[in-house]
């Protein structure tokens, strides 16, 4: 992989904490290329959830600009690096590998292995925006320094 590898974050509905991931890692990082995506189609289209954007938003992070799409097979060679924000994501998104298909997919938590998470928990369902980011935050420290 070179030195700025183009990064996809990958989540169910793309809508909470797969734009937060690359929200927070672009502001870590503006000089990278990065995206997300969900493995289900339900909020194509849409802005990241609103309590989701606000949260970022009370930490400097703006998502508003960002819009839901569906992961696509063709996402494995658009990007160097496939991070997934819990198992099911990863499960999901594996079995559209195409053949041949070389790009790492992993979870994001492995970058913040001190922390022992093996998952973002899904604030759509737990409603705990705030521990996703922080849990994101540390994700995203551990990823730039994997890169540097
Ligand atoms: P996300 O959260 O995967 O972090 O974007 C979700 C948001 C919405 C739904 C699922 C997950 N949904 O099924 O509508």
């Amino acid at each position: 992989m070179d030195t700025s590898p183009r990064i996809l974050f990958v989540c169910l509905g793309n809508i909470c904490r797969s734009p937060a991931a690359e929200g927070v890692v672009r502001a870590m990082d503006p000089t990278l290329t990065l995206d997300s995506c969900g493995t289900g189609g339900w909020h194509v289209g849409e802005a990241p959830y609103g309590p989701m954007q606000q949260a970022a938003m009370a930490r400097g992070y703006d998502l508003s600009d960002l819009r839901a799409r569906q992961f696509t097979p063709k996402d494995f060679a658009r990007f160097d690096l496939i991070l997934c924000m819990d198992g099911q994501n990863l499960e999901d998104v594996e079995a559209q590998r195409p053949n041949g298909a070389k790009t790492p997919v992993r979870l994001f938590t492995d970058y913040a292995p001190q922390l022992g998470a093996d998952k973002v928990p899904d604030p759509y369902y737990t409603r705990d925006f705030d521990g996703a980011l922080d849990l994101i935050e540390s994700c995203a420290k551990g990823l730039l320094k994997s890169l540097n």
